[in-house]
């Protein structure tokens, strides 16, 4: 069994059986996803920026659990003292609950004191024939044409908000050229400069015969 939960901004915690991973952990934005009480073995992190780092270094310290990022990025987390797992970009990476590629993101990535963070990423997900794209933080990439080649995702949770990702156009065209059945939108609402318009996303989406499924982190259940 693979449950996807949304917690908010770019976070969300794929569990599959008794197995829980987090993505992208700014999980302070969602006051009901209480991390504590859930079975994290693995985070998982696409890029430096502080909305994407989130609190993965306190989780991972808790919890005893390895961060995974590019090196840049896995380094700043172990000087940080937590354990870590640095990865390259278009590897498959092992773990208890499936298995995961990093892959690229047309984007920036510097560390919390200014250090350069490496490669932005994005990342694919496997978990029991399952296959999930988290986009990260990008633009609109016709490497997404690959990622379809290459892995065919069937859920995508793409970043929709504008400014410094892909708007709601982009992020249609981008939900086309993955194949995706599923677009959960992400990256939107959080501050001021990243408003999307919902209602169009879903509109734009549907004309490619996909299913938008717009996630509320306020109904999070544990
Ligand atoms: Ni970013
Ligand atoms: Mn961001």
């Amino acid at each position: 069994m693979v449950d996807l939960k949304y917690i908010g901004h770019s976070a969300f915690e794929i569990t599959h059986d008794d197995k829980a991973v987090l993505i992208d952990p700014l999980v302070s934005v969602n006051e009901k996803y209480d991390w504590h009480e859930r079975p994290i073995t693995d985070i998982l992190v696409t890029h430096a920026h502080g909305d994407h780092l989130g609190e993965a270094i306190e989780i991972a310290k808790e919890k005893d659990v390895e961060i995974t990022a590019i090196p840049e990025l896995a380094e700043y987390c172990k000087e940080q003292g937590a354990k870590t797992k640095p990865v390259g970009l278009g590897a498959w990476i092992n773990y208890s609950w499936g298995r995961a590629v990093f892959l690229p993101a047309f984007h920036s990535s510097s560390l919390p004191d200014g250090r350069y963070g490496g490669n932005a990423a994005s990342i694919l997900f496997d978990v029991d024939g399952v296959r999930i794209y988290h986009a990260g933080d990008t633009c609109l990439t016709g490497e997404m044409k690959t990622i379809k080649e290459l892995y065919a995702p069937q859920i995508a949770l793409l970043p929709i908000g504008g400014n410094y990702t892909m708007d709601v156009e982009h992020a249609a065209m981008a939900a086309k050229w993955l194949g995706v059945r599923t677009v959960i939108p992400m990256h939107y609402g959080t501050y001021p400069e990243i408003q999307a318009d919902l209602e169009r996303f879903a509109k734009l989406i549907a004309y490619g015969n996909t299913a938008c499924q717009i996630l509320n982190p306020a109904e999070i259940k544990q």
